[in-house]
């Protein structure tokens, strides 16, 4: 008999995004007279650089020169890709960690679910609320989830992030074993202070818990005092994984690309309470069950890294984050209750009407050809906002922001 996994059983029957693109496909197929703008899943719109191109073309021909070829790569990574991560993302910036403890991965969202498999069914997990999907999701498919009650798995404690309190999450006042943490914050928007991480540096010392920090964002960042990586925080290499993707940054949703950073210190015990390094078994879980990111990917990624690659990322970066300040300041202006825009690609706006999340994502997508991501969807904290991607073109965007003002308009005047 084949006998399934049944934590399957207790996810929402589909994945968020995924619902979205199935409404989204429905509105194309009935031929809604209004053309159809995504603000809604982050995915960029292109184009990648041409030194990323160029470079990706070369790797290409290596493959065909019997003396470049390349057939597996190091499941851990190039070497020519961790040393540049080393130099420019952490040892420029002052952080000393060293290029054994980074680990190259076909992207973010791949490395957040096979973390999972180096760590106990029994774990007590934390996600912030409202979070992206993907944290809650893995961890009932491992089966850390508990029971569903309403909207809330009973053996997971929910952050919860609210306006007042600049959506940074509050401590649980319970032990827990596994902390996600997003910052810049994947919806919200909002950005984690050195001091806020502080804190949690210190509860996840004494409480012997595990951050997975998540900053795939992390180039959106404009205020130098805001911290970029977790490791910039006294004691967090021995507390702290860090999970960052080349995705928002250089345009690679479709080619893969990301890493995880494991220090060497952080260490984890078996039941029996022998202990053991996190590093180590991640890199017994890579080796088995992962060939390593692409030679092809991996050295577009490098090219990043280069003086024309990294004023690519400062450009790409630049117009998205332009084109949620825009938004930003259409629902501010409006009186919804804003943040994101400014250090990050999203904007989290709440309704002052009372409407639920996805009757504001159903009216915008019928009315004005928009879709948003319904703020429902990242979690119960969540309702009554949207979430809307930066990720797109000016023309695009402007557009947009055109056809939401006049909604936003004409909504005021009608709740007169
Ligand atoms: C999002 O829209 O939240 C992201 O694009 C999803 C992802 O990065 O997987």
């Amino acid at each position: 008999m084949i006998r399934v996994n049944d934590n399957f059983r207790e996810l929402p029957s589909v994945y968020l995004f995924t619902q979205i693109s199935r409404i989204l496909a429905k509105y194309r197929e009935e031929e809604s007279p209004i053309p159809l703008i995504r603000m809604d899943i982050g995915d960029v719109p292109g184009p990648i650089a041409n030194c990323v191109a160029d470079a990706m073309h070369k790797a290409v021909n290596d493959l065909t020169n019997l003396n470049s070829f390349k057939g597996y790569g190091p499941e851990q990574g190039y070497s020519f890709l961790r040393e540049i991560i080393y130099l420019k993302d952490y040892k420029e910036r002052g952080i000393d960690i060293d290029p054994s403890v980074i680990f190259i991965s076909d992207g973010a969202k791949c490395d957040l679910g096979n973390l999972g498999d180096i760590l106990s069914k029994d774990c007590k997990v934390a996600v912030m609320d409202p979070s992206y999907p993907a944290y809650i999701d893995d961890n009932v498919i491992d089966g850390r989830e508990g029971k569903l009650e309403g909207n809330k798995y009973s053996a997971i404690t929910y952050l919860k992030c609210k306006a007042e309190n600049n959506f940074y999450p509050e401590l649980p006042d319970n032990q827990v074993d596994i902390i996600y943490l997003c910052s810049p914050n994947n919806p919200t928007g909002s950005v984690l202070p050195k001091e806020e991480l502080k804190k949690w540096v210190k509860y996840a010392k004494e409480n012997h818990s595990l951050i997975i920090f998540d900053s795939a964002y992390e180039a959106y960042i404009r205020h130098t005092d805001l911290p970029k990586s977790i490791y910039e925080i006294e004691g967090a290499k021995e507390v702290a994984i860090e999970i960052r993707s080349f995705s928002k940054t250089g345009g690679f949703t479709g080619i893969r690309c990301g890493y995880s950073v494991v220090p060497k210190v952080l260490t984890g015990y078996y039941s029996n309470g022998d202990k053991v390094e996190l590093n180590s078994l991640w890199s017994r879980r890579q080796t088995t069950k992962f060939n390593g990111a692409s030679y092809i990917s991996q050295r577009g990624a490098e090219a990043l890294y280069t003086d024309e690659g990294r004023k690519s990322v400062k450009e790409m970066t630049d117009r998205f984050i332009y084109n949620a300040s825009n938004l930003r300041k259409l629902f501010e202006d409006a009186g919804w209750s804003v943040t994101g825009g400014t250090d990050s690609p999203y904007v989290w706006a709440g309704n002052p009407f009372g409407m639920s999340s996805y009757e504001i994502f159903e009216t915008l997508l019928k009315e004005c050809g928009i879709s948003t991501t319904p703020g429902s969807g990242f979690g119960e904290e969540g309702e009554g906002y949207i979430r809307l991607s930066g990720f797109n073109t000016k023309d695009n965007t402007d557009r947009a922001i055109e056809r939401i003002g006049k909604w936003l308009n004409d909504t005021k005047h009608k709740s007169r």
